[in-house]
């Protein structure tokens, strides 16, 4: 029966050979490209995505900043001698972890934290810089971060900072989030957010 098959088609053996050439020679050319790789140009569909696509987001939760008690989320970590006379503690460094929840009520729903830092800035009123990210735990934002650097004058009734960037459904992110104090306390500040994002 074997005799019957024209001659013209490759034998199963010398396919299987053709595959394993072809196999290296990917290979060889795939690790050329990244052992010598610095930089290259892509289109944006290489890394999915369609600049027709970006979105405009709003996230709104709020941030429990504990700075006593036993569940305490945020703790001074540094500060000059002269922040303790200093009326706007500047030179003072609090590091936080603080939960961001759905409504007012810490005990809401989780939908994230805020983990950095902020510092007294500023020596004539109560000026922080921020330094932090929202990291998302909630829904299709769980995993996915916003970074975010800016002045937050917390007497103002609103401050604005921007979003430098951001991970996982952020990335190439860019937006500004507004801070409006709900309440506050010696143990708590819990501070509203609003966040607009564009992103794809
Ligand atoms: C700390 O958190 C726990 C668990 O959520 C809660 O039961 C407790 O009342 C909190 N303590 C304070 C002082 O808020
Ligand atoms: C978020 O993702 C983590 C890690 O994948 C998972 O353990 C967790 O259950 C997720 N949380 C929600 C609320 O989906």
């Amino acid at each position: 029966m074997a005799n019957t098959l024209p001659k013209i088609l490759p034998s199963f053996s010398s396919l299987v050979f053709i595959i394993m050439i072809l196999t290296v020679a990917v290979a060889v050319t795939t690790s050329a490209k990244h052992d010598s790789f610095f930089h290259e140009l892509l289109f944006p569909t290489e890394l999915g995505i369609s600049q027709q696509d970006e979105k405009l987001t709003h996230l709104h939760f709020f941030f429990h900043d504990i700075v006593s008690g036993t569940n305490q989320t945020a703790v001074r970590v540094a500060a000059a001698p002269s922040s303790e006379t200093s009326p706007t503690g500047f030179g003072s460094v609090v590091m936080m972890d603080d939960p961001l929840t759905e409504t007012a009520d810490r005990s809401s729903k989780i939908v994230g934290r805020a983990q950095g830092m902020y510092g007294s800035a500023s020596q004539s009123e109560l000026g922080l810089l921020m330094v932090m990210s929202f990291a998302f735990t909630e829904g299709e934002y769980n995993g996915s971060s916003l970074s975010v650097l800016g002045r937050n004058t917390v007497e103002s009734a609103v401050r604005e900072m921007p979003i430098v960037g951001g991970s996982g459904v952020f990335r190439f992110c860019r937006g500004y989030a507004q801070a409006k104090t709900h309440s506050i306390d010696e143990m708590e500040a819990v501070v509203e957010y609003d966040v607009y994002v564009f992103h794809y």
